[in-house]
């Protein structure tokens, strides 16, 4: 990896230059951890938008207030990430996070403490399909190349954050017990206001029935695409090219119009393979 790589190796998992450096990285392994804090972890492209939305609004009893005058990364931002060094001391408790890291590469203090972990998968073939073109607007990723190649990198691991089974293995092998709700990008779609209503009973939180359904509507597709702090419509154009939508479909099967038979096929081999043994099953279909 030389200097012009837009990618740093942390522990054998590759993230990106614009938002992690050594210094950051080494904040991150001493960052103090509050028995009250909660963090939504993801596979990028999983649903972390969604969990940034959603986390404030159902630990704060429904205020919109924080969703729409708070840019979502500054919001709930990444434990990990570069921008947590300039606002950790203002975020008030109880505080939300997300994460993309491995559960072996939490920070020490994570462990001994009681934090909530929301774990939000989704499909692989569309969580594929999303970072395809996550990498055609994002000028800090590399170019993806064909989407039959790109493939070929998720599959092997050669993307940020690692494999996607790696990912999704690692998560669901932990010591957290009652600690970790598991939760699906497809069940959100479904039904969002039961999900949130099984988030709020994981959290201890309760919120009135008018509540909820304004939280439910807020937090839709369509009024996220619309909400300037979420949208990622504030992000330089030199980041990202927002004539290409961040929220670009929130739909479930997307990969219908991507995977040929024989990727499809070669696709599910391999994540089957991988995840032999394991006692849940993905939705692939
Ligand atoms: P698509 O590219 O398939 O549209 P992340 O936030 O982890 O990077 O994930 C981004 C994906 O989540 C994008 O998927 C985005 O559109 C989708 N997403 C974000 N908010 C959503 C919502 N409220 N409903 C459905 N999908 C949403």
């Amino acid at each position: 990896m030389d200097n012009n790589d837009p990618y740093l190796l942390y522990h054998g998992v590759l993230v990106t230059k614009v938002s992690h450096t050594d210094d950051s990285l080494k904040y991150y392994e001493s960052f103090q951890v509050q028995d009250d804090d909660v963090i939504a972890i993801t596979y990028p492209k999983s649903g972390t938008t969604w969990m940034q939305e959603i986390l404030p609004l159902l630990l704060n009893g429904g205020d919109l207030t924080p969703v729409l005058t708070i840019p979502s990364w500054d919001r709930v931002p990444w434990l990990d990430g570069l921008r947590i060094l300039g606002i950790a001391d203002k975020l008030s408790a109880p505080r939300a996070f997300v994460s993309h890291m491995p559960y072996h590469l939490m920070p020490s203090s994570f462990f001994s403490s009681k934090a909530k972990v929301i774990y939000v998968s989704r499909n692989p073939k569309d969580v594929l399909v999303s970072t395809f073109h996550f990498h055609q607007m994002a000028s800090f990723l590399h170019d993806p190349g064909t989407f039959e190649e790109f493939a070929d990198q998720f599959l092997a691991g050669n993307v940020i954050f690692g494999k996607w089974t790696d990912h999704v293995k690692c998560w669901r092998n932990t010591d957290l017990g009652d600690r970790i709700l598991y939760i699906t990008y497809e069940e959100m779609i479904q039904d969002l206001h039961g999900v949130l209503e099984r988030m709020l009973l994981f959290l201890g939180k309760s919120m009135s029935k008018d509540a909820l359904n304004r939280v439910t509507e807020h937090c839709t597709f369509k009024t996220m695409k619309q909400n300037k702090m979420s949208n990622y419509s504030l992000v330089p154009e030199a980041l990202m090219d927002n004539k290409k939508s961040f929220l670009r479909k929130g739909i479930v099967g997307d990969w219908k119009n991507y995977f040929s038979p024989e990727l499809e096929s070669k696709f599910n081999t391999a994540i089957s393979e991988e995840l032999k043994g394991m006692d849940i099953t993905f939705p692939l279909g």
